[in-house]
């Protein structure tokens, strides 16, 4: 990328970019109303790629899409709790049928924590966090691979956790389903190189966002 031209030229536009375009691909994001997931729908729509988003609020989804489409950016979306199975298998259908059984991207958003001590935790917790963080993942992944197969060019994406190395404030239940997605995705990388499909996880650490203000609210009582 020329940075000088990039200055002299003011605005950079990224649909102007032909070495970075993402024209005539597909993507699914979970959990695109809010934070990252947000942000990564409008960077993969900003280069041109068609994007399916969900999350499980109706109305806040609506305003999103509603907000996206004024933006001049191709967004759909469908109201899904990734916990469940039915609900994925849904969201899979419906991803299909707008991309003709093909899918290039697909981003592993969603996630939630609620930290506690190793022993407060319940049975319902683990359950709760491990079907949200790391089963959701698992299943729609295996549930998009026809999918990303068909594209011949597919990416799969895992929004892990610096949490899932390093031992901190975050809670056992998070950190240990983040580590069980990064090994996911090493497994799958090796898997499904054979059908041109990569497949990476991203482990970022502090980023301001409605999960975080819910983290420090909880570590602060
Ligand atoms: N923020 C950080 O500091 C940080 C650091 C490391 C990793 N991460 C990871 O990055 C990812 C995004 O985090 P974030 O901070 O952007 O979270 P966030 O601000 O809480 O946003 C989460 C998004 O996922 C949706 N969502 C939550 N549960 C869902 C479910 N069961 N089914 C469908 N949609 C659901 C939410 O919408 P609804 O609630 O309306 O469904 C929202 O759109 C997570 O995997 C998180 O673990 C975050």
């Amino acid at each position: 990328m020329n940075v000088s031209k990039m200055g002299e030229a003011g605005v950079f536009s990224k649909m102007e970019s032909s070495r970075w375009s993402l024209q005539g691909m597909t993507a699914l994001v979970t959990g695109g109303t809010k934070g990252l997931g947000h942000a990564i729908v409008e960077e993969l729509a900003g280069f041109g790629a068609i994007v399916h988003t969900c999350s499980r609020t109706e109305t806040e989804l609506n305003n999103c899409l509603l907000e996206w489409k004024a933006k001049g950016f191709r967004v759909t979306g469908s109201v899904c709790d990734v916990s469940d199975q039915t609900q994925r298998e849904n969201l899979l259908n419906t991803v299909s049928s707008e991309f003709n059984g093909k899918l290039n991207i697909l981003i592993n958003n969603v996630g939630t924590n609620t930290a506690k001590s190793v022993t407060d935790y319940t049975a319902e917790d683990v359950s709760f966090m491990t079907s949200t963080n790391f089963e959701s993942a698992f299943n729609i992944s295996v549930l998009a691979y026809p999918l990303l197969k068909a594209s011949n060019a597919g990416s799969v994406v895992f929004m892990s956790s610096m949490a899932s190395l390093l031992p901190a404030y975050s809670g056992a239940i998070y950190a240990s389903n983040k580590a069980a997605m990064n090994q996911l995705a090493k497994y799958l990388s090796c898997d499904w190189a054979r059908d041109n499909i990569r497949v990476n996880a991203i482990l970022p650490s502090v980023v301001k966002t409605a999960l975080l203000e819910k983290e420090l609210i909880i570590e602060l009582k």
